[in-house]
């Protein structure tokens, strides 16, 4: 994959306050990128430098190899951005508020806007007034705009900020395919990490403008313990039931401190496995009292763990 977004050692102030502090990470080519936070982290402030709406005060920005202080206009021709709500002619078609955007860009071929068209699945309203657009489809219609120009790298700040469900879904279903079959480099900001794990291939977490980490979301999913399944079963005799357990599964299973058995399972094979335990331990003749699950830590536990557990309210 080809580093199309690069950010070395970025920090910016607004007044006496420096809202982002050295902050440096890659976005590339045909991956979602998740810029996630809680409110007041820095997101927008991050996203307002990358697309040129603030400069930076130190550090370096490149857009798909153009330096965004020295090649602006390199850097800006491979850009696409939504920052605030995107602004259209209500009174005008859909379509005809791309010919008209399009118009005035220059240089975009009647075929181009059919395509952005397709693109965002608009093509069977794309004829009618944006008056009468939902905010999904005017969210929709703006990613379209955003990406008449081929740019390699798509910004959005909190692209889903208002929509419902299917709104939601349907924007994160055109925002995946840009990445995934056009090879864009797609970056969105949220503040739901439930949203990230959705729509995002890596995410980078921020907290008071610091950068604190960036994940495959498959990591973040795997500490969440999502995609496995987790049992507590008590009984008369946990040393003699983590003996026999351990033989049947073939893996050591010690007791816990507290005489239970703490079984972990893959999600998929959980209930046959727990089955498996059961009978295990009733055919060497012990009694068990109970087997209960555990609740696996949530997602948003994960992202307020990483931010430092200042119990910021997430979503
Ligand atoms: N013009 C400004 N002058 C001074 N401070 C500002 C200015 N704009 C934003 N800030 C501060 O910068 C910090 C980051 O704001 P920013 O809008 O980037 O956060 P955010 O992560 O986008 O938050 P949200 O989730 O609420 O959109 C906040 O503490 C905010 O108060
Ligand atoms: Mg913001």
């Amino acid at each position: 994959m080809e580093e199309i977004l690069k950010i070395e050692h970025l920090t910016k102030s607004l007044g006496a306050k420096e809202i982002l502090h050295d902050i440096s990470f890659e976005t590339y080519s045909g991956e979602v990128f998740g810029f996630l936070g809680p409110n007041g982290a820095g997101k927008t402030t991050l996203i307002k430098v990358v697309v040129g709406l603030l400069t930076l005060d130190h550090g370096r920005i490149t857009i798909a190899g153009n330096d965004l202080a020295k090649q602006f206009e390199g850097a800006l021709s491979n850009l696409g951005a939504i920052v605030e709500n995107p602004e259209f002619y209500r009174y005008l078609s859909g379509y005809d508020n791309l010919v008209q955007y399009a118009n005035m860009r220059g240089g975009i071929p009647k075929e181009r806007i059919d395509e952005v068209v397709r693109m965002v699945g608009l093509e069977n309203r794309i004829k009618e007034k944006v008056g009468r657009y939902s905010l999904g489809m005017r969210q929709r219609l703006g990613v379209a705009q955003a990406i008449l120009h081929h740019p390699r790298l798509l910004v959005l700040d909190e692209p889903t900020n208002g929509l419902d469900p299917a709104g939601i879904k349907d924007l994160r279903d055109v925002l995946k395919d840009l990445a995934h079959k056009e090879g864009v480099a797609v970056m969105v900001s949220s503040h739901l990490m439930s949203e990230m794990e959705m729509m995002c291939d890596r995410v980078g977490v921020i907290a008071n403008g610091t950068l604190i980490s960036v994940h495959p979301i498959a990591e973040l999913v795997s500490a969440a313990g999502i995609g496995r399944e987790e049992f507590v079963i008590t009984l008369d005799d946990a040393k003699k039931g983590a003996e026999v357990l351990s033989e049947a599964f073939g893996i050591e299973i010690l007791p816990t401190e507290d005489g239970a058995i703490d079984l972990v399972f893959p999600k998929e094979e959980a209930l046959a496995s727990i089955a498996k335990a059961n009978e295990t331990l009733v055919r060497a003749g012990l009694s068990l009292y109970t087997v209960s699950k555990k609740e696996n830590k949530r997602l948003e536990d994960v992202f307020i763990e990483l931010t430092g557990g200042e119990g910021q309210q997430i979503g």
